[in-house]
C-alpha cells in the first residue's frame, strides 16, 4: 500500500532526524576522541601536569587531560626536596592529591621520580653542619626514602623513575654526590629497594641524550652488569627534550633497538620540541631578541617544521610500538612549558602540541592523522 503524503513526509522527517542524530553522535565521538584513543593499541599517551591541575582542578582542563591522555606525571611533587624536606618530615599533600586525581580520572600514574642529583633538601649530605655524612648513613637515608615513597603508593603506580640522569655523556657515571659518597653501587641498590616495596610497578632508568652513541654504549654495559647482578630494571626512559634537528632519528632508532634487545621496555618521557635558537649547554648568554625571535607568534615555515618533526617522531614511535609502552609529553600547552624559561628565561617557545589557549596545533593534527582512520 502506498503511504499517504502525510505518512511519507513524517517518514522523510524521521530519516532526516535519525541521520542528524547519527551525525551528531559521530561528531561527539570525534570530539571526545583524544590521542589516547587514537594510539590506544600502540602505547600510552602521557602528559605531565603541574600541581595546580590536581590541587585546584578546573573542569575544562581536567576534561582535556582525560580526553587526551591515559597516563600522567607531575614535574615536582615527588622530588625529594618537596616530599621529604627533612629526615623526619614527609609532605604527602601534593602526591596524595596527584594519585587521587589520576585514579579518579582513570589515568595511569607515572611516578617521577625517586632519586636524582638535583632538587634535594639542604643537609642531605651532612649529618651535622660541615660534617660530611658517612656512607652507611647516606645509604640508609636513600633506602628509607625510596622504600617509604614506593610503599605509600604500593600497587597504585604504573611506573617509577627510580634513578634520573645518573650518566654523563661519554664519561660514564655522573660524578654526583650520590656517586661520590656511595660509588656506582647506589644505582642498583635503588632499583632493588623500589622492587622490594612494589614488585608490580615498572621500574625506569630515565635520562636525556639517550641516543648519543657514547651514552648508549655505557648504558648497554650497565644493563649487562645489572643482568649479572639480577637488578630489577624494566624500562629505559628516554627523555624527549628534543629540537627540530636533534637528535638524529637514526641514532634514536638505534637506541630504541639496542635497549629493547637487552630486554628493556621503552618510555619516551618528557617529550617537547624546542624551536628557538640553540644555546650551547654551559653558556649563559644574556637575553636578546635574536635569541627570542618568535615573540609575536611562530611563522608558518617554522610551524611546518615543528609539525613535520612531530610527524617524524611519531612515525618512528609507531614503527617501534612493540617496544614502546609510553610516550609522554612534558606539559600540556605551550604557555606552561619549562622551555619558555630554560636554558634562558623569558623567551616564547612552542614545544608542545597544544597552544597557549590549549587549542590543538597543526602538530597535534599531524600525529592524530597518522592514526586517523580510527577517528572516522
Ligand atoms: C629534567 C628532570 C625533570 C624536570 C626537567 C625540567 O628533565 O627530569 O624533572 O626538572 O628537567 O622541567
Amino acid at each position: 500500500m502506498k503511504p499517504s503524503r502525510r505518512q511519507f513526509l513524517t517518514g522523510v522527517a524521521s530519516i532526516a532526524l535519525l541521520s542528524q542524530i547519527k551525525q551528531q553522535a559521530i561528531a561527539n565521538a570525534i570530539k571526545d576522541t583524544g590521542l589516547k584513543d587514537l594510539y590506544g593499541e600502540d602505547f600510552l599517551i602521557g602528559g605531565m601536569i603541574q600541581s595546580d591541575a590536581f590541587m585546584r582542578p578546573k573542569a575544562d582542563y581536567t576534561q582535556l587531560i582525560s580526553r587526551e591522555f591515559n597516563a600522567i606525571a607531575t614535574n615536582n611533587a615527588f622530588k625529594w626536596q618537596y616530599i621529604h624536606p627533612t629526615e623526619e618530615h614527609w609532605n604527602w599533600l601534593f602526591t596524595d592529591r596527584f594519585v587521587g586525581f589520576g585514579e579518579n580520572q582513570n589515568l595511569k600514574l607515572l611516578g617521577h621520580l625517586l632519586l636524582w642529583h638535583a632538587q634535594l633538601p639542604m643537609g642531605l649530605f651532612s649529618y651535622r653542619p660541615h660534617k660530611p655524612v658517612t656512607e652507611e648513613k647516606l645509604l640508609a637515608k636513600m633506602e628509607t626514602h625510596i622504600a617509604t615513597a614506593v610503599d605509600r603508593y604500593q600497587g597504585r603506580m604504573y611506573s617509577w623513575d627510580v634513578v634520573n640522569e645518573a650518566i654523563d655523556e661519554n664519561k660514564g657515571w655522573r660524578k654526583t654526590n650520590w656517586f661520590k659518597y656511595l660509588g656506582e653501587e647506589y644505582v642498583g641498590r635503588a632499583f632493588n629497594v623500589a622492587h622490594e616495596a612494589d614488585s608490580n610497578a615498572m621500574l625506569v632508568y630515565n635520562d636525556y641524550n639517550m641516543s648519543l652513541p657514547g651514552k648508549r654504549n655505557f648504558m648497554l654495559d650497565v644493563l649487562d652488569d645489572f643482568k649479572r647482578k639480577r637488578i630489577p630494571i624494566d624500562v629505559i626512559g628516554m627523555q624527549g627534550h628534543f629540537g627540530l634537528d636533534y637528535p638524529d632519528l637514526n641514532e634514536l632508532e638505534k637506541s630504541i633497538e639496542a635497549y629493547a634487545a637487552k630486554g628493556m621496555r621503552i618510555h619516551f618521557s618528557e617529550l617537547d620540541v624546542d624551536v628557538l635558537p640553540n644555546i650551547k649547554p654551559g653558556t649563559f648568554p644574556k637575553y636578546s631578541l635574536a635569541l627570542d625571535p618568535y615573540r609575536n607568534g611562530l611563522p608558518k615555515d617554522m610551524e611546518e617544521k615543528l609539525t613535520q618533526r612531530y610527524r617524524d617522531l611519531f612515525t618512528l614511535f609507531l614503527k617501534h610500538r612493540d617496544k614502546i609502552d609510553v610516550v609522554a609529553f612534558w606539559g600540556v600547552g605551550d604557555g606552561n612549558s619549562w622551555k619558555n624559561e630554560f636554558p634562558l628565561a623569558g623567551r616564547k617557545n612552542y614545544p608542545l602540541v597544544f597552544d597557549r589557549n590549549l587549542n590543538k596545533k597543526p602538530a597535534y593534527h599531524a600525529i592524530a592523522e597518522l592514526k586517523s582512520h580510527k577517528a572516522h
